[in-house]
């Protein structure tokens, strides 16, 4: 089925100015980017995208990571967005990445790990709702 999912292109990519790189990874496998904002995340809305990890050890360091620079936030569509998206970001740590994919070429370690991406179809739709409105989308 055709699906959404939310995607982030984290400080570390923009930084370096991978965003085109990564965006032509997400196209060329078929997805397509239905909405994209960049914006400097706030505390606030660091710690509320990622309450779900408010009790690991990592919490404060990735919000702080997250809030160290510009992101991109963006919706992805296409068939299977979800998993499709999670093939071509690779797996969370780079060291485990298969060979090709966005964190393999591109992270810097399992915290600045380039590209976040929704891991359900629920939350998928939970995420997309957190940064955008319906007629902020156009598919
Ligand atoms: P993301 O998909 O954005 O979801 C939570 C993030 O926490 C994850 O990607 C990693 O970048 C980050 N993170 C930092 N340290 C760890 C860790 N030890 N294990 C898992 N995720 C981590």
């Amino acid at each position: 089925a055709v699906e959404r999912t939310l995607s982030i292109i984290k400080p570390d990519a923009t930084r370096r100015n991978l965003t085109g790189k990564i965006n032509a990874r997400f196209e060329d496998a078929g997805l397509r980017i239905v909405a994209q904002k960049r914006l400097q995340l706030t505390r606030e809305q660091a710690e509320k995208f990622y309450a779900v990890h408010a009790e690991r050890s990592f919490f404060n360091d990735l919000c702080t990571f997250m809030t160290s620079g510009p992101v991109v936030v963006q919706v992805l569509e296409g068939e299977g967005a979800v998993l499709r998206n999670r093939e071509i970001m690779g797996a969370t740590n780079p060291a485990n990445a298969a060979p090709g994919t966005i964190r393999a070429d591109f992270a810097e370690s399992v915290e600045a790990n380039s590209v976040h991406g929704s891991d359900s179809p629920e939350n998928a739709a939970n995420e997309i709702a957190f940064f955008f409105s319906q007629i902020e989308i156009l598919s």
